[in-house]
Formats: C-alpha cells, sequence, structure tokens
C-alpha cells in the first residue's frame, strides 16, 4: 500500500514537472499533460504466453530496483546483464545486477519447480513489491525477460534517456513453448550480409523467442564461409553475389562470433551448405568439381535448378568431407545442413546415390542431418530432421519418412517464407508462392498442415528468407516485420491461442516497439497499427 502511494505521488511529480516543462517551452496555450501511460496489459505479448492471469498492482522500476540473480550461476547473472543493458539507456536506472538472495527488484531465479515449463518455460510474477522471473534453466530465464521486456513500454527499447513511467502489470504468466524447434533462416549466399547484420537480426530474433539460427551459406550465387582445405570457395566463390556486387564471406572467427552472439541469445546456429544442387558458387572455384573437368563461369542470376556436385567422382565426397569437418569443429549446435533442394540437374537415382554417401559424412562428426524435405525422396539416415518447405500439403514420401522417425521442421513456402511479396507492386520479395500478407503467413497450423503427418514427428518451424532480392538491414526488416512475429508465435504459443482477431491487436502493440528499436516494418492495412 505504501508502495502504491509512492508510485502516485510520483505519477503526480511527473505530471507536474511535464506541465511545468510545457509552461516554459511555449508561452501560449500549454498543452494539456498527458496521462501516464497504464502499464502494457499482462498479456499483450507476441508469442501470447499460455496462461496469464492479471491481479494487483503493478512492479514499478525506480532508482532503488536492483536485479538479483541466483549466486553461483554465471548464465543467470549474464541474462541479468542483458537485461541490465537493455534498460538502462532508456531509464536512466543503475540497475546493479546483484547475486544473492533478496526479495525486492527485479529477480531471475533459477530452479521454477515447475517440470512442464521444461528448460525453455519460465513463470513471471509481478506486484507492487517485485518482479520475478524464475525457470529451470536459463534459456528460460532469457525468454521471460523477452516477456518482462514487452510488459515495459516501447520507449524501453530507445538508446536514449526516456521519460518512463516503468511498470510492468501485476499478476503471473506461466509460459512455455510449443515446439523445441523454432528457426529463422537468413540467405547470406544471394547477397552477402556481415557479421553486424546477423547479430542485428539475431537481436531481432531473440525479441520472439526464437531459439535457431540457420545461416545459408553457401548456393549458386555464393560460398560465404572459410574453408581452410579448399580456400578458393570463399576467396573466388564468394566474391560475388546476386546482380554482380562485391560478395563476401565469414572468416572463420566471423563465424565463431555470429555463433557465440547467438548463444548468448539462447541460440543456436544451424549452419547450411547446399548440395547437390545450388553449387556454382564451389562449382567455378575448382574445376575437379565438375564431372567435365571444367569449372563454369561464376553466377550472378537468379536462376534455379542448373548446377550439380558430381556424383560419379570421389572427390566429391573428400570435398565434402572436408567441408562437414571443418564446418563442425566451428558449430557447437546440433545440426549440419546439407541443403538436397531443387537438384534439377541431379538424376533421381544419382540423388539417391548422393544423399546415401553425405549423410554419413554428417553423422560421424558427431551431428544429426537436416536437409530441405526432398531428402525423404532419398533415404534419410535415423535421427534425420527434413524441412519442409512445400505448398502442396500432400507429400506422401514425406509421411513415410515421419512414420520411420524423421523429424519435420515447417516453412510452408506459401505462409512462412519470409522473402515472398506482401502483395502485387511490393519493392522487395519474390511472388512464386504467391503474395503472404501478414494474415496468411499467421494462417496455418503445423500439426495439421501436410495431411497424414504424424503430429508427433513436428519439431518445430521456421521461417526462411532468403535474399535474392534485398541486401541490407533496412530491406531484411521489411520483410520479417510483421510477419516473423506471427511464425514465432505459431511456433510457442498453444494451438488453442490461435486466433487472428486477437493476434492482430498484439501485433499492432509491437509497431511502437520496432518504431523505438529502429526497425523498418511494413505497415500492413490488415494491422490496426496505433497512431502516432
Ligand atoms: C527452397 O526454397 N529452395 C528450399
Amino acid at each position: 500500500m505504501r508502495q502504491h502511494r509512492t508510485v502516485l505521488l510520483t505519477r503526480l511529480l511527473a505530471a507536474l514537472i511535464l506541465a511545468l516543462g510545457a509552461g516554459t517551452a511555449s508561452a501560449a496555450a500549454a498543452p494539456a499533460p498527458a496521462a501516464p501511460a497504464a502499464p502494457v496489459p499482462l498479456g499483450r505479448v507476441v508469442p501470447v504466453p499460455v496462461s496469464v492471469a492479471p491481479a494487483g498492482s503493478p512492479y514499478t522500476l525506480g532508482d532503488a530496483t536492483v536485479i538479483r540473480v541466483d549466486a553461483g550461476s554465471p548464465a543467470a547473472q549474464r541474462v541479468g546483464e542483458w537485461l541490465a543493458a537493455l534498460l538502462r539507456p532508456s531509464t536512466g536506472l543503475a540497475l546493479p545486477v546483484v547475486a544473492g538472495a533478496g526479495t525486492d527488484g527485479i529477480q531471475l531465479r533459477l530452479g521454477a519447480g515447475d517440470k512442464a515449463l521444461g528448460t525453455e518455460g519460465y513463470r513471471l510474477v509481478s506486484g507492487p513489491g517485485t518482479v520475478a522471473v524464475t525457470a529451470n534453466a536459463p534459456a528460460g530465464l532469457f525468454h521471460g525477460v523477452q516477456t518482462l521486456r514487452q510488459l515495459l513500454p516501447p520507449s524501453v527499447e530507445e538508446r536514449t534517456r526516456q521519460s518512463g513511467p516503468w511498470q510492468v502489470a501485476g499478476g503471473t504468466v506461466r509460459d512455455f513453448p510449443r515446439y523445441p524447434y523454432r528457426g529463422a533462416m537468413l540467405d547470406v549466399a544471394r547477397h552477402f550480409f556481415t557479421v553486424e547484420q546477423v547479430k542485428r537480426y539475431v537481436d531481432q530474433l531473440a525479441l520472439y523467442k526464437i531459439n535457431t539460427l540457420h545461416l545459408h551459406l553457401s548456393d549458386d550465387q555464393g560460398w560465404r564461409i572459410v574453408v581452410d582445405s579448399w580456400p578458393r570457395l570463399a576467396t573466388y566463390g564468394g566474391s560475388t553475389e546476386v546482380g554482380g556486387g562485391p560478395g563476401g564471406h565469414f572468416s572463420k572467427a566471423d563465424y565463431r562470433d555470429i555463433v557465440a552472439y547467438a548463444a548468448s541469445r539462447h541460440m543456436e546456429v544451424v549452419p547450411e551448405i547446399d548440395t547437390p544442387g545450388h553449387t556454382t558458387a564451389a562449382l567455378a572455384s575448382y574445376a575437379q568439381l565438375n564431372c567435365d573437368g571444367v569449372a563454369p563461369p561464376i553466377y550472378t542470376g537468379t536462376q534455379v535448378g542448373f548446377s550439380s556436385l558430381c556424383v560419379p567422382k570421389a572427390v566429391t565426397y573428400s570435398f565434402l568431407d572436408d567441408v562437414l569437418r571443418e564446418l563442425a569443429a566451428m558449430t557447437p549446435g546440433r545440426y549440419l545442413h546439407i541443403g538436397g533442394d531443387e537438384a534439377q540437374s541431379t538424376t533421381a537415382a544419382d540423388y539417391a546415390t548422393f544423399m546415401g554417401r553425405v549423410q554419413p559424412l554428417v553423422t560421424k562428426r558427431g551431428k544429426t542431418v537436416m536437409a530441405w524435405h526432398q531428402i525423404t525422396e532419398a533415404r534419410p539416415v535415423a535421427g534425420a530432421v527434413a524441412q519442409y518447405w512445400g505448398m502442396g500439403g500432400t507429400e506422401t514420401k514425406l509421411v513415410a519418412a515421419a512414420r520411420t522417425g524423421t523429424r519435420v521442421v515447417m516453412s510452408p513456402a506459401n505462409h512462412a517464407y519470409l522473402d515472398m511479396k506482401y502483395k502485387a507492386g511490393a519493392p522487395f520479395g519474390t511472388e512464386w508462392a504467391g503474395y503472404v500478407e501478414v494474415d496468411k503467413s499467421y494462417a496455418w497450423d503445423p500439426a495439421t498442415l501436410v495431411r497424414q503427418l504424424p503430429a508427433s514427428a513436428v519439431l518445430g518451424v521456421e521461417a526462411p528468407l532468403w535474399s535474392e532480392t534485398i541486401d541490407n538491414s533496412d530491406e531484411i526488416e521489411y520483410l520479417a516485420f510483421p510477419r516473423l512475429p506471427g511464425i514465432a508465435e505459431i511456433g510457442w504459443s498453444p494451438a488453442a491461442t490461435h486466433d487472428w482477431s486477437t493476434y492482430r491487436t498484439r501485433l499492432a502493440a509491437q509497431g511502437p516497439r520496432w518504431d523505438a528499436m529502429g526497425i523498418d516494418y511494413y505497415r500492413s492495412p490488415l494491422v490496426p497499427w496505433p497512431a502516432g
């Protein structure tokens, strides 16, 4: 109660200061001071939580607020430091991160005592004395902190001092993901993106509890990762991109930097080397990889389906063994993605032979095979993950593979591909899977999309972003926002919560947050964005 009165007094004082400020700024009729905004309602979060129970008064951050974490947990400490770094510039508060006991402030606690939360779930309890996030593991704390962040006003995302008040609505949120795999893919092959651009996207993904960053590292138009044993892949194969621009590649240190940055946001990197098609950059770099021994010219167009590694040649497999060995050595994550899509220049028999030889090169490094769903036209090895990018939902070989253990990540092109144009005449994107407005990107269910697919085979969802038409962060953001959060919600939130009419209201509330973050999003007319 005493706290509550202090809050009211603080608010009054803030209103008075605002009024006085307005008075000195203009001698003419001063505008009425804006009433302090009410806290963001507890459930107004994307992805929508499993359960939300508003109750009581809000928590208010102030000069005395500390972030309390468990002693002896460096990982919890890091989540606390991450939160403090987010909040300090806009709030102007010191927000020390303190290890140890204490019942006030923002608390990030491990040991939730709630098994159903798993490793990524959390519980958030907010009231006048404290806002506490508890979880079984640091990833849950990090995701809980993303919810806490969305419960603070959008201006908290600004990097300069803002006025507040900084309140978190009172009540309890209990939350955990529907699927363990919630990914986003960035195609750094068609156009190259720098480490800084990738990190910027990682930060945006983290806000929506995405936990996997799939990097499409090679394609016809570019090879983007150093392989020491085959150096021309990067230096020559990475020397251009779609349209003939300068391209680029990641050094091993760059790649490790991205992996570490993603890990600090509780995100796993899945590197993809696309094979046996989509390989002109490699074939152009090394003549011996071609069946006829002649290197093709480097390619800067946007056609697909015309290249293939040479299936009968032994060097194809020693090459891929080297590539996958070096990639595995710098990838702590579980998966190596070997592509396998659009191999139109490889016969079906050769494709099966090829996949039969390449998958063991992944598993012998202790990694799990991931590939586009065409791998189910060959024989996926035990434990493989097929990434569905179709539209028909009638893929019987995918269903057959899933019945014998292949797991499936859902990326239906006509819903989840972030590179589809929103509408005719849109400045960026392609349209081979149709126009995908924000309502369509949200209108699907991973469990029922492919007919007869056992729901238990679905590992999760991924939103791929192909880069034929984009080459900077503004353009990434235009295509990813506002569609990406919907894919994230489909991957995280219970199926029973799926509802466009309530989703669009929650999505609209993200707009001012993106403005504050400098995210250049598509202002879809289907979303009731707040005025301003
Ligand atoms: C793909 O879109 N070719 C996977």
